[in-house]
């Protein structure tokens, strides 16, 4: 990328404000596509953590609160139109403290658990197995579950397996029959751990690559179901975890995760998720941003290894982490989600998209009341977050096939030296044709005149959507729902294969190219 200009100012917020206009150009290479966009690169993730299952997705069916049989109605019907492609459950940490014969079963008849690692709730177990993966039926996406192996035994394991895949007259295929469930769920995504050198286990990478052949030798392929399954993999830039796991696993495990979190640090405060200034929102778009560094080393890694890319990069979880809101419940993680989070994400798809040659798969952490959400619910209220809406423009993308695209723009420095483009783009094209392209102009203060060169595209019009507000720092609230929405956008025309486009200052932009 070309670097117009660079403002190295520490007082960026005022540095960004000298002009009221901006431009950039865009190239799209809509001839030069090869990589589909794997529609799992939209996945969510739901852990029992807070308020996320228990009042978020799931309310039971003699709630007052509208169900469809115990799913609330309003974030059932809300993620049904987000296209979830797949979830991932029961955890996080509380996977590896998790015993799936706890959940199944009559519900009064199903012990109670202390969530240990989060806050210490009361885990009633009241949504298990059949809960989630019926959960998955009804929303059409695929099940990935996280399997327990930093306190369960290889035989819970490969029982669970069995329990939801075997259609055949096998014990664990006959208790499930017991319970109410005739067929086999199809369950592709097994975690095999979580975290597994921290609150998973606290393992070496060498130790636990031999776990992981010794626990997914065990976890079978029954009647035609066929486990993609996924070795817990490294933090952040723990570059040696993927090593080892490559060296030791490698093709023994079909994918491999990591985990990136746009955080400031893990100890002490991680800062406000609704009281932030202009240097703390570049900051933020800075780290977000430096996954794209963290990826191509963990894939640079992974290619030492697997030139032929059979094992995957699954980034299974990632997002935003912020103090817990004033008020709630410690260990709950509940936090607002403001427009600043929606950059985070259309910054990060953005970038995912770029390496879906190996990054397979991606699950936002996580789906509902907890850190950067799509939902948040507070008792039959609920609100859609800036990020919903980043997710909900850019469904478009899913499965579409990667369009490269050359991007020239001016760029800032921010704290901790990272460099930022203020403008972030990607480009698609769906199975019918149809191009989208998705812009964000990350300049808080100036608008962007955007020139998108399409060589080669016969394309009249552009009509799309619009995500912006009036401040950087503004969210829904339940007392106001619809502050930050979508709103059609108009800003667009297309004359002799270039496409100009006026985009306001700290706004998202998804248009289809007609
Ligand atoms: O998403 C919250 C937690 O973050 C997960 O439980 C854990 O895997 C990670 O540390």
């Amino acid at each position: 990328m070309k670097h117009k200009l660079i403002i190295s100012s520490l007082f960026l917020a005022a540095s960004v404000s000298l002009s009221a206009q901006k431009n950039a150009t865009i190239t799209v290479e809509a001839d030069k596509g090869t990589q589909i966009i794997p529609k799992e690169i939209y996945g969510q993730f739901a852990e029992h953590l807070g308020t996320c299952i228990y009042g978020g997705l799931w309310v039971g069916e003699d709630s007052p609160i509208p169900n469809i049989k115990g799913y609330r109605t309003d974030v059932f019907n809300a993620l049904k139109d987000l296209q979830v492609p797949v979830l991932r459950w029961p955890g996080g940490c509380f996977a590896d403290e998790y015993h799936w014969m706890d959940g199944i079963g009559p519900k009064e008849n199903r012990p109670k658990m202390v969530n240990n690692n989060w806050g210490g709730t009361i885990e009633d177990n009241s949504f298990g197995t059949h809960e989630f993966l019926n959960l998955c039926e009804m929303l059409g996406c695929e099940p990935y579950i996280s399997g327990n192996v930093g306190s369960g035994t290889v035989e819970e394991l490969a029982k669970w397996v069995e329990y939801m895949t075997s259609d055949g007259d096998s014990p664990m295929a006959n208790l499930r029959r017991k319970n109410g469930r005739d067929k086999a769920w199809k369950v592709k995504y097994l975690g095999v751990g979580n975290e597994s050198w921290g609150c998973g286990g606290n393992m070496r990478p060498e130790y636990y690559a031999d776990l992981y052949r010794r626990y997914s030798t065990y976890c079978r392929n029954y009647d035609g179901n066929n486990l993609y399954k996924i070795a817990s993999g490294a933090s952040d830039y723990d570059y040696n975890w993927t090593k080892v796991l490559m060296d030791r696993v490698g093709t023994r495990m079909n994918g491999l995760s990591l985990h990136y979190y746009t955080v400031t640090g893990w100890t002490g405060s991680k800062g406000s998720a609704t009281q932030f200034n202009e240097e703390d929102y570049y900051w933020t778009m800075g780290k977000c941003r430096e996954i794209e560094d963290v990826i191509k080393k963990h894939c640079a890694i992974m290619d030492e290894y697997d030139k032929s890319k059979n094992v995957a990069l699954i980034l299974d979880e990632w997002g935003t982490w912020w103090d817990e809101e004033p008020g709630t419940i410690s260990g709950h993680l509940y936090q607002q989600n403001t427009l600043r989070d929606a950059f985070v994400a259309s910054l990060s798809l953005d970038i995912f998209h770029k390496y879906t040659d190996r990054l397979k798969m991606a699950n936002i952490a996580q789906v509902v009341n907890v850190l950067q959400s799509m939902i948040l619910t507070k008792d039959d209220k609920m609100v859609l977050t800036p990020t919903y809406y980043v997710f909900k423009m850019y469904k478009v993308h899913q499965d579409a096939t990667y369009l490269p695209l050359q991007l020239e723009c001016e760029t800032v420095n921010v704290r901790d030296n990272r460099t930022l483009p203020l403008i972030s783009a990607t480009a698609s094209k769906d199975k019918d044709g149809k191009i989208h392209i998705s812009i964000s102009n990350v300049d808080v203060k100036n608008a962007q005149e955007v020139i998108v060169n399409l060589p080669g595209v016969q394309a009249k019009k552009a009509v799309g959507e619009i995500l912006t507000s009036a401040n950087i720092a503004d969210y829904n609230t339940f007392e106001n729902p619809d502050k930050v929405k979508l709103a059609p956008f108009k800003e667009a025309k297309i004359n002799k294969g270039v496409l100009k486009i006026k985009l306001p200052a700290k706004s998202i932009v998804t248009l289809e190219l007609q």
